[in-house]
């Protein structure tokens, strides 16, 4: 039996990582083009929601100047309405990573008792912080139809996405 690879074969791998290239060259340019970190935050959840297809919704929540107790205040988002548009720290997925000021990954919100609905198509979400001069000042977040749609390139990708705002808001 022959051995050689089949020409016709779809490289799923191949792909993917050429997605991911276009994708954060496609952030790169919006960064650069951005005159403040609002039109980039837009640019951000139009960019992410369109071009990868298991980022359902793509929003970001920022610290409310001034607020007490801390509070999560939707701003620019693309995908469906959400009741979520003010959470407190101490609420929610959103909440708990901008009070760890860390990455959370869940592959299936209906095992996460921490997991505020948002469309009850949501099967996974991924909430990152942005940091400014060292400290949390919101996040970006996204929920995936999909279960476990996260990995570790996604992880990347919107890690990424959230240092360019923090940098952008730095420089405001
Ligand atoms: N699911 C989030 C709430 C925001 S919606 O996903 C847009 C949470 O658990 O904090």
């Amino acid at each position: 039996m022959a051995t050689t690879s089949n020409p016709t074969k779809i490289d799923a791998a191949k792909i993917s990582a050429t997605k991911f290239n276009d994708v954060r060259n496609a952030i790169d340019r919006l960064s650069s083009d951005a005159r403040t970190a609002d039109q980039l935050m837009e640019g951000i959840t139009e960019l992410l929601n369109e071009q990868m297809l298991k980022y359902n919704w793509v929003g970001f929540y920022m610290l409310e100047a001034g607020a007490n107790p801390p509070m999560l205040v939707l701003g620019h988002y693309r995908g469906a309405m959400t009741p979520h548009v003010r959470i407190p720290l101490n609420q929610g997925i959103c909440g708990a990573a901008a009070s760890s000021g860390k990455t959370v990954v869940v592959d299936d919100v209906h095992k996460d008792a921490r997991y505020l609905a948002c469309s009850l198509e949501t099967k996974s979400e991924i909430v990152v912080p942005v940091f400014a001069g060292g400290n949390v000042v919101g996040e970006l977040d996204i929920d995936s139809h999909f279960p476990a749609a996260f990995g570790a390139e996604d992880r990347k990708l919107v890690e990424y996405c959230a240092q360019l705002v923090g940098k952008h808001l730095e420089r405001a």
